[in-house]
């Protein structure tokens, strides 16, 4: 997509289409859509009367052939009550300029820095805002589909006739772009099904990603490498397929002195059958999102060499693919991981833990300021908070303030729960130094406590994106069924701030 910002006047822009926000239960039409009216004579006003259209958060009035204006239609976003307005309600209403302009076959959509201007946002949060929604709105998957449906959308163009907003304008525009970007990889190789999604292909996606890139450089364990290392975890995971695991790791170093080292560790599970501990075949439907962990990273990782923070950052996972074999690890089977724990394996499909066992004991030996572990981990983290909320846990406080933070500037959900010690009774094993599954209840939980046997002393934060990897439904404007690509912009934000 092709973004822009020019300064001129809103009434004078010759677009297909041109985009304005209004605020809803104000005595005036205010802004753009104010000047708009007033040209038409209050016309406008009139006729979003008529239809009843109020500036409701989420409701579009369209209108074509305006008298008074250059565009060819004009289409009025609501944008909600002012106390209510934010970021998000600004990323869903450049979501609703692609749905229109793309239903219009508009190749260039105009629009106005909508929630600017004297309705709460400063014009680069607007741009970036806006541009976020509009990248996010326009990702499709079709990559399976004989008849593609092609879009006519090329790009935006946004306008303002204040030249200093024109400038920070332009700084948002190209964050919006970025974290679109990078989310919409993610979204991409989350949804490539599982029979195409093994490994291999993660790891040449990292490749990939780090090529004529001088800033990224990786490095790839193969089996071998893996068994001299210990990763018993990653390996004993891996044992049921015919795919063959990996570890991969990925380091981005800025150009000038780095103020922070970071360690992001995703899971890479490309595909969750349970193992010999099957699911259900209904459960299974969307395992292919089991990588959606490690989809983050590589989706942060897409688009950090052009957002250049500050902070040096290591991108870490263990790929494998769950499957039932003969070779399979067996209900019972003792693993032994990086670090020289001992892991029970009573259910071959608490996996995910098996893996980041490994992959977290990697990423402390890189002495990193804070590690952040983002994982499909459990069913239990959607019950407990719905599909929409990922579940952090952490053993320090300021960090999850901080992820907190990152997630709320990013319009992306989290919300913290505790690593309650006394439940680490409940990953005893009567053989090995621990199990792979905990009680009945609580099941986010111990499996956090479990990962934290694995990060030592180092500042850690797990972050449980089991629900809102995958949308089973359509979740808002720029988020349909399918992959999210969540964790990706928040991560980014994190960075940035940094
Ligand atoms: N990949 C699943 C968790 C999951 C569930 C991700 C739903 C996305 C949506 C994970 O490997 C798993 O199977 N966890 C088990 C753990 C249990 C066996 C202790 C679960 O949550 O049931
Ligand atoms: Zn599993
Ligand atoms: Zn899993």
């Amino acid at each position: 997509m092709d973004y822009s910002i020019s300064k001129g006047p809103v009434l004078a822009q010759e677009a297909e289409l041109l985009a304005v926000g209004m605020l809803q239960g104000e005595k005036r039409l205010q802004g753009a859509v104010g000047a708009i009216n007033d040209v038409m004579s209050g016309e406008l006003a009139r006729l979003m009367k008529a239809e009843k259209f109020e500036g409701e958060a989420g409701s579009v009035f369209l209108l074509r052939s305006v008298s008074g204006i250059e565009a060819k239609r004009l289409l009025v976003i609501g944008l909600g009550k002012k106390a209510d307005m934010n970021a998000e309600v600004i990323r869903q209403a450049g979501a609703a300029v692609y749905q229109a302009a793309n239903k219009l076959h508009v190749e260039m959509p105009v629009s106005v820095l909508m929630g600017a201007g004297g309705s709460g946002l400063a014009a680069d949060q607007s741009a970036r805002a806006v541009v976020e929604g509009f990248g996010l709105a326009a990702y499709a998957f079709d990559a399976y589909r004989s008849k593609k449906k092609p879009t006519a959308v090329t790009g935006l163009s946004l306008v303002s006739s204040d030249a200093k907003h024109v400038r920070s304008a332009k700084k948002g525009i190209e964050i919006g772009r970025l974290m679109a970007k990078g989310a919409n990889a993610a979204r991409d190789l989350v949804n490539t099904p599982g029979g195409d999604m093994y490994p291999e292909v993660l790891v040449n996606r990292a490749k990939e990603i780090a090529k004529g890139v001088g800033t990224i450089r990786v490095r790839v364990y193969d089996r071998e490498e893996l068994e001299k290392m210990g990763a018993g975890g990653i390996l004993g995971v891996g044992k049921g397929s015919e795919h063959p695991p990996y570890m991969v790791h990925m380091v981005y170093k800025p150009k000038t002195k780095a103020k922070k080292k970071v360690a992001l560790v995703g899971k890479a599970v490309t595909f969750d059958s349970g193992g010999l501990s099957l699911k259900p075949a209904q459960y299974m439907e969307a395992m292919k999102c089991d990588m959606g962990g490690s989809a983050a990273v590589l989706g942060a990782f897409s688009v950090i060499a052009e957002m250049a923070p500050k902070a040096e950052v290591h991108g870490i996972f263990g790929a494998a693919e769950n499957m039932p074999s003969g070779e399979a690890i067996r209900p019972g089977d003792v693993l032994t991981a990086m670090n020289g724990k001992t892991i029970e394996v009573l259910n071959t499909d608490a996996e995910g833990r098996l893996t980041l066992a490994d992959t977290l004991s990697f990423a402390v030996k890189q002495k990193p300021d804070f590690i952040i572990d983002l994982a499909t981990l459990t069913g239990a983290a959607v019950v407990a908070l719905g599909e929409e909320i990922s579940a952090i846990m952490s053993n320090d406080d300021k960090l999850s303030i901080q992820l907190m933070n990152a997630a709320e500037g990013a319009g992306e959900n989290m919300w913290v729960m505790p690593l309650e010690k006394s439940y680490k009774k409940l990953l005893k094993s009567e053989i090995a130094d621990i199990k792979n599954i905990g009680g009945r209840y609580g099941g986010s939980i111990t499996a956090g406590l479990f990962l934290q046997e694995f990060v030592g002393d180092a500042k850690w934060a797990h972050i449980d994106i089991a629900g809102p990897a995958f949308a089973e439904r359509p979740i808002n404007a720029y988020l349909p069924k399918g992959a999210t690509g969540h964790a990706v912009r928040t991560l980014l934000e994190l960075l940035r701030s940094i």
